[in-house]
């Protein structure tokens, strides 16, 4: 049975942060990777588009010597009706890993049940892990350690939110939810975080979060699939945009982070995504090294 990536309370504290430095070394040093995926195969599945997270996984596939095959429902026989436990137990027949994008968690609970490989989420309405992982290594990189202050600014009840509250726990940092009442993160979250020792902050005042923050991070409000909310978020979450009078709030050494794609004059004013402070294609960048970090880790 292959061990799977559905969230990060999966890992250990002590392979977060072996995963946060072994993708900051081979940032610095791509030599280091060698070829750990010669020979394997590995299947991305996408219920939802994508960008980062697509070219991303399929870059590091590449560039660790495996093979990347790209699916999408609409490939499989999934369209037409055949479960997604059948589906598992076909690809873990010739396959070494899945990366899946779905729409429901239980889809990638049902594959990693079925398929006895690893099974790594690349989104679901749950958790965003792998993006969380590339945030942590962007905070590393710019000297912001265990003990500083994180402060998310947005809808507390989303899949980034959730990964970032438990990916403060790993690092040892505390975490402020900046949310409205109605969007309060998920209380099993909340759960898994204080067993992991984290320490969360959940405010519905943005601006006083933001006072003496080290990390400023936001991400659009409505996510693909809510698009029926979309009037409704936008009124609820418009006092929690990541601009100028949050960022005069934060340390002057703080750091903006976004998780793409944007919609700037929404959830991010213009001057704060354009900001000298943000760091949000580093950000994006930063997929392409934990990715690798990842399938090394879960496939050696
Ligand atoms: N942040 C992120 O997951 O980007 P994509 O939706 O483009 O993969």
């Amino acid at each position: 049975m292959g061990r799977s990536f559905l969230s990060l309370s999966s890992l250990s504290r002590e392979e977060f942060d072996q995963l946060l430095n072994r993708a900051l070394a081979g940032k610095k040093n791509p030599s280091l990777w060698g070829k750990p995926l010669l020979g394997k195969s590995v299947a991305l599945f996408f219920e939802k588009p994508s960008t980062r997270t697509r070219l991303s996984f399929e870059v590091a596939i590449n560039q660790l010597c495996g093979h990347a095959l790209v699916l999408t429902q609409n490939d499989l026989q999934l369209s037409r009706g055949e479960d997604i436990a059948d589906t598992g137990r076909v690809m873990g027949r010739y396959l070494h890993a899945i990366m899946g994008r779905v729409k429901s968690h239980a889809t990638l609970e049902g594959l990693a049940r079925s398929a006895g490989i690893p099974v790594i989420n690349g989104l679901s309405d749950k958790f965003h892990p792998c993006q969380a992982l590339a945030d942590f290594m962007t905070i590393k990189e710019n000297g912001i350690g265990a003990g500083s202050k994180f402060v998310f600014t947005g809808d507390g009840a989303s899949n980034v939110a959730h990964s970032l509250i438990l990916g403060a726990a790993h690092y040892n940092c505390d975490i402020t939810i900046a949310t409205p009442a109605e969007l309060l993160p998920h209380a099993d979250v909340l759960t898994i975080a204080a067993r992991l020792g984290g320490k969360v902050t959940v405010t519905q005042d943005a601006l006083a979060a933001a006072k003496d923050a080290d990390v400023l991070y936001t991400d659009v409000w409505v996510s693909m699939g809510q698009e029926q909310e979309t009037e409704r978020k936008k009124k609820q979450l418009a006092p929690f945009q990541l601009n100028e009078h949050l960022l005069a709030a934060a340390k002057k050494s703080a750091i903006v982070l976004h998780c793409l794609p944007a919609h700037k004059g929404e959830e991010i004013s213009e001057a704060a995504f354009e900001s000298p402070q943000a760091r949000i294609f580093d950000q994006a960048e930063n997929r392409l090294h934990v990715q690798k970090a990842l399938l090394e880790f879960l496939l050696k």
